[in-house]
């Protein structure tokens, strides 16, 4: 598996292109009206999208039982996807993974909302180490030793998870950007919803709500044949393999890495995240 460098960031040649990255850095126009879910890879994007898009149906969840997740939310820096997000009626809902400084110059100047939800950096890693799996045509992630110096390197798809963040908290101060955990939504998933509601301006009475976390939940969602990876195409992922809805856990790390790789996550961690603009996160 190829990998090619836009800007410093390593993307892998069999779904990125330069010329889609730089259309969409470039020319891609976020609309006031979109509402954009953005995430490192494995670190709740699924799980948001199903979110918001039973916020907008004000939680019927028809829309997301009927119409696959990457429809209802493209992912932008796919080529194929940006051709559905080009013509998905508003508001839409966007997807993306892109560090800030590859995402649309648009938004500078755009009511868009965004919505960042961050993940335990460990968790994240130990997702993508199992999913990538399924990949027919990515690299096998190797042992996890391997994989997380390249995790830790930031020689993976998106680039360093640490820069990605660090990128976006930076514009934290802007009113149409909002930060969740992922932890965050599974310690109080009701009080999430509310919050991300309120967020975007849209009013939910009380059996709505409950509508939305009921159908986001992780079991509702491995049953939604359209939000789960089984409408992925078996060309491209192995079914077989690996699954998105894996564990729905947090912590799962403790069962992958030694003492000594979670030492060396640590020193790592902390040495990229020191006071990082006096955030302080739920794993930390
Ligand atoms: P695990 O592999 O740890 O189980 P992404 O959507 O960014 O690719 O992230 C996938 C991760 O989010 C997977 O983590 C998946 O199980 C988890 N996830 C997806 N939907 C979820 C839900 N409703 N509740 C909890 N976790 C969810």
């Amino acid at each position: 598996m190829a990998y090619f460098k836009y800007k410093g960031i390593p993307f892998s040649t069999e779904f990125f292109s330069e010329e889609t990255l730089s259309y969409v850095e470039n020319d891609f126009q976020l609309l006031d009206d979109d509402i954009v879910n953005v995430t490192y890879p494995k670190s709740g994007t699924h799980w948001m999208a199903e979110i918001l898009g039973l916020i907008l149906s004000h939680g019927d969840p028809s829309w997301v039982q009927s119409t696959p997740l990457w429809e209802r939310a493209p992912w932008i820096e796919l080529g194929d996807h940006l051709q559905v997000a080009l013509k998905n009626p508003s508001p839409r809902i966007l997807n993306t993974h892109l560090p800030f400084q590859l995402f649309p110059k648009s938004f500078l100047h755009s009511k868009a909302k965004v919505v960042y939800t961050l993940r335990n950096p460990r968790d994240a890693m130990v997702s993508s180490y199992h999913f990538i799996k399924g990949f027919k045509e990515l690299k096998d992630p190797g042992t996890v030793e391997e994989f997380m110096e390249r995790f830790l390197s930031g020689e993976i798809d998106f680039g360093s998870w640490f820069d990605h963040v660090k990128g976006w908290v930076q514009m934290k101060e802007r009113a149409n950007i909002f930060f969740i955990t992922y932890e965050e939504l599974q310690q109080d998933l009701r009080g999430s919803v509310q919050k991300i509601c309120h967020f975007l301006g849209k009013e939910l009475n009380s059996q709505q709500i409950e509508s939305v976390v009921e159908n986001a939940s992780f079991q509702k969602m491995k049953d939604n044949k359209m939000s789960s990876s089984s409408t992925t195409p078996e060309n491209i992922f192995d079914h077989t393999k690996a699954t998105l809805m894996r564990k729905g856990i947090s912590g799962d790390w403790k069962n992958l890495l030694t003492v000594a790789q979670s030492e060396r996550f640590d020193r790592v961690y902390w040495e990229n995240m020191c006071g990082v603009n006096n955030m302080t996160f739920p794993w930390e």
